[in-house]
């Protein structure tokens, strides 16, 4: 089979159109689920595009022997050996911005659902319930909102959480105290021991990286308030799901907002039932405002570079260093 373009996830729309237009384009959804598949198929394809659920590792590239460009539709590049493919001159694009308003809003909209049980008392009502009481909720306002990781996303939520008159206090290693993101939310920088005591929402902004897994771990949360709640729609392993189910049980902090998880789909949901857990399916991105901008950047992207342009949203480089071109 000669293949140009591979989809290995669900990704479709007009852009995706315009390239099977130009090239010999295959897309299949659940190929992810199949690194052999995705390696019998790789030697004659110059481009790759993928979600986060593909492993595009050092083993599936060693198959790549046309590939250009790998274009990956999200922010997040942990399922990318970026230095393999930098390795064998692949170009990898992501999509560093085109998501972030919807993952910024949707951890409003869980923050705002912890602080009033709005899914608890929808499923209540839903059953005939009337119990007001039972749902007494807090405000935002004035509350202090913890943001572990004040890049692109952390910034974009921190700035609609001080529009709702929420304090913003920050932790991250890598800015610097005159950034953009620091002045315009107000932030106050502190270390992550001091914004664990103080916030009443902790809420993580970090990539997955060899540093961050399990970064969020049982003492970690332990050093919140017990009233304070943890937000996660960055990256689950970022989080030890069992810390957390620990410290949830033992009441170190009152809930938590997770859009992803340890491992995706997860084989095992300890947090069912529970009404002060909010869970939901790794969506943070999901809004057609964000598909369209994502999968129109990654198709342009992979379309310029299979014409010899440059990608625009490059994380190695914009060309392709591949011996034949
Ligand atoms: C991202 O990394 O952009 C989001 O988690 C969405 C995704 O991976 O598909």
């Amino acid at each position: 089979m000669n293949v140009d373009i591979l989809v290995t996830e669900n990704i479709g729309g007009r852009w995706l159109e315009e390239l099977k237009s130009k090239y010999s384009v295959t897309v299949e959804p659940t190929l992810w689920k199949s690194p052999d598949k995705i390696m019998a198929i790789l030697p004659s394809c110059r481009a790759l595009i993928v979600r986060n659920q593909t492993r595009v590792n050092a083993d599936l590239l060693s198959a790549a022997a046309k590939l250009e460009v790998i274009g990956r539709a999200g922010a997040g590049l942990d399922n990318i050996e970026v230095p393999a493919a930098t390795a064998k001159g692949i170009v990898v694009a992501s999509t560093p911005d085109q998501n972030s308003i919807s993952v910024a809003e949707l951890t409003l909209g869980i923050m705002l659902d912890l602080a009033r049980k709005i899914s608890a008392s929808n499923q209540h009502a839903h059953g005939g319930g009337w119990e007001r009481q039972r749902f007494m909720g807090a405000e935002l306002y004035g509350k202090n909102f913890g943001v572990v990781g004040l890049g692109r996303i952390g910034f974009l939520t921190a700035l609609r959480a001080r529009a709702l008159g929420m304090n913003i206090i920050a932790h991250d290693n890598y800015i610097s105290p005159d950034a953009v993101a620091v002045a315009e939310t107000r932030a106050e920088l502190m270390d992550l021991d001091k914004l664990l005591a103080r916030a009443d929402f902790v809420s993580c902004h970090m990539p997955l990286t060899p540093e961050t897994k399990h970064f969020f771990n049982y003492d970690r949360f332990s050093k919140m308030k017990p009233t304070g709640y943890f937000l996660n729609l960055a990256r689950g392993e970022v989080v030890d799901e069992a810390g957390l189910l620990r410290a949830l049980q033992e009441k170190k902090l009152a809930g938590a907002g997770l859009d992803v998880r340890e491992q995706e789909p997860p084989s095992s949901t300890p947090f069912a039932g529970m009404e002060n857990v909010i869970l939901t399916p790794h969506i943070a991105a999901m809004t057609r405002e964000a598909q369209e901008r994502v999968v129109a950047a990654v198709c342009q992207d992979v379309g310029a570079v299979l014409a010899g342009g440059a990608a625009k949203n490059f994380v190695n480089f914009p060309k392709p260093k591949h011996p034949k071109s």
